[in-house]
Formats: structure tokens, sequence, C-alpha cells
């Protein structure tokens, strides 16, 4: 979905730490400017802050925003989410310059999967074909043989011969998931998300109990234990899709915050209830997502740095199963 500009002169959000103090105080207007200088394209996962999610020309989710980098003509990516998602942008873009506003804009899932131990589980299954969810690094991208994102590993998993044997890495909530929605068998590397494994039952069976009019709609990295009690299960654009087109006026949402600056946009009249925590902290947002901030996406802009680069060997071994995920979406 292609965001609005909208006009923010008034709303520059308070600056960050060790950021320089002669910031424009019309960053909107400033990003816009380098825009046009660098022929830059803006984009951004749901779970960005919301002013980085109105100042973005795509906003979407994982499949969608490699969709987008792989036919941008833009000669700049600013990538506004994580440094696996930014470095999915460069290996599809060896030519154009890739920045992303925070380079520790890291992701608790792909850490869960470190090549080296990675290596060695592979290797006491060299009959399995390796479908890698995209939250990981460029070095288990280049170990696997498809890629697929959250809203096209059943459809992937589908494509394949029954007899297949597979791995599924490194998510093991969304690896379950697609076990059940395709009756296959896979084995699965126990990694996880750490906002995604936040959200407590107990809780949410409480919220239900207080709304029963509302849908409850989760992320397939959220455990099998919250699953149980969802209406619907999907990516995070499939689940902005399904609250604008359902009849329903409330909805639980079990998924990262940010999200719900766009279901709202889309549907003002009807209630957003985020999923609840198991602690009073405010873990259902990703500290890692939201260190990229409007100010370090306007000092990438400005100084072309920090900028994503990675040894050609990695990026061409990486870039087969990404095309193959995108010929098979
Ligand atoms: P999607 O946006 O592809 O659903 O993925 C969510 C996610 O975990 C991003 O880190
Ligand atoms: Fe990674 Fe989870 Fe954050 Fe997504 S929400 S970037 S999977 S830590």
């Amino acid at each position: 979905m292609f965001a609005t500009t909208l006009s923010h002169q008034n709303s520059v959000s308070t600056p960050s730490t060790n950021l320089p103090t002669d910031l424009p105080t019309d960053l909107f207007g400033a990003i816009e400017a380098l825009k046009q200088e660098l022929n830059a394209v803006i984009l951004a996962h749901y779970y960005q802050d919301p002013d980085i999610q109105d100042i973005a020309d795509y906003l979407g989710d994982s499949l969608g925003l490699s969709q987008q980098a792989a036919q941008t003509d833009a000669d700049v990516i600013v990538f506004a989410g994580v440094h696996f998602m930014a470095e999915t942008a460069k290996i599809l873009n060896p030519d154009k310059l890739v920045l992303l506003p925070d380079l520790d804009a890291g992701c608790s899932l792909a850490d869960s999967c470190p090549p080296d131990q990675f290596a060695a589980f592979k290797a006491q299954h060299p009959d399995h074909l390796v479908i890698s969810y995209i939250n990981c690094t460029a070095e288990i991208k280049a170990m696997s043989d498809i890629i697929c994102t959250s809203s096209n590993a059943v459809k992937i998993v589908n494509q394949l011969p029954v007899d297949q044997p597979i791995i599924f890495a490194p998510d093991r909530n969304l690896g379950r998931y697609v076990m059940e929605q395709t009756g296959r068998e896979m084995v699965l590397w126990q990694g996880s998300c750490m906002v995604h494994e936040t959200f407590s039952e107990k809780k949410m069976i409480q919220l239900q109990v207080q709304h029963p009019e509302a849908v409850v709609i989760a992320h397939p990295e959220c455990e099998p234990a919250l699953l149980r009690h969802a209406d619907y299960i999907g990516s995070t654009t499939a689940l902005l899709n399904y609250a604008r087109q359902s009849d329903r006026a409330a909805f639980i949402v079990a998924t990262e915050a940010g999200i719900l600056h766009q279901m709202q946009k889309a549907a003002p009249d009807k209630v957003f209830i985020p999923a609840p925590p198991i602690n009073q902290c405010a873990c259902n947002e990703c500290p890692y997502m939201r260190l990229n901030t409007l100010e370090k996406l306007y000092l990438a802009m400005r100084d072309r740095s920090p900028e994503i680069t990675l040894p050609e060997a990695t990026r061409l071994a990486a870039l087969k199963p990404i095309q193959r995920m995108l010929a098979m979406s």
C-alpha cells in the first residue's frame, strides 16, 4: 500500500540522544527535499514509528518490501526497517546505495540462528531442502534453498513435492503454523521473536471476556498458545487488510503495536486493542525497529550513511533463494 504524504510541519518527534543540534525544524520537508536530490525511495515496515510510516513512499510487510526493492528504479533505497530487510534490498540491488537509519536495528529472531550452528544443523540433514524465513542474516540465506515470508510460507511449502524433506528456519512458531496449514512434517530450527513471544495467553483470555465483540487477529510468529485464540492469522499486510475489510467493529491485535497506526488510519471508526504483554512493559514494541527515528532517517539521507554492504560471494549465494521466493509468490 502506498502511503499518503502528510504535512507535519510542527510534529517533529523528540530528538534522540547524541544527535546533532542543527537539525532542521521541518524534518518532513527536509526529507522530502533530500528524496528529490538523491532520487531516493523510502521503504518502511509497519513496525516503524508513525512519523516514519507517514513519510514512507511504500509501506508494507516483508514480502511487499522485497518486491518493491526488486522493482524500484530509484538510485538510493532508504530502508526504514531492520537490518535483514535492508540487507535483502542490497542483495537485490548491488549497485544501489541502501541506507539503514540505525545499523544497530537488528532482530532477535535473526540473532537466534548463528550461521556456524546452522551449518552444523544443516549437515545433520543432508537430504533436506532448506526454507528460511526472511528474518535471518545473509549468511543463513546463503545456506538456504528458498526464502519465505509470513505471507507466502504456506504457499511455497505447498508447491514442493510431498516426499521432499524440509528444514524450516529460524522461526519455530511460524514453522509450526506452516506444518499445521500444509499437513507437512518439517525439521524446525528453534528460533523465535522476543516481541511475538511476549503476549500472555491468560491476559488475552481476560481481554476477550471484557470485549466479547472483538475479533482476535494474530501474526504467525506468536506462540501456539496465543494462536489458539486467534480468529484470523496472517502477515502484517494480511492483518491490516482483514481489519479494513471485516464488517466487525473491534479487534484485539497480536503483533507489534506499530501496525495499529495504519489500522486506525484505514478504519477510523473501528476499535483496535493491542494484545497484552506478560508484564506492564512496552514489550509489544520491537526495540530494534524503534531504533530508527525520523531524525536518524534524515541524517542517513543527508550523510549517505550508514550504508549496507556485504561480501559479493555471500550476496550472490543469498540472491538465488530470494529470487526463488519472488518467483514462487
Ligand atoms: P511481516 O511484516 O512480513 O508480517 O513480518 C513481520 C516481522 O516480523 C517483521 O520483523
Ligand atoms: Fe525481529 Fe521480532 Fe523485531 Fe520482527 S518484531 S524485527 S521478528 S525482533
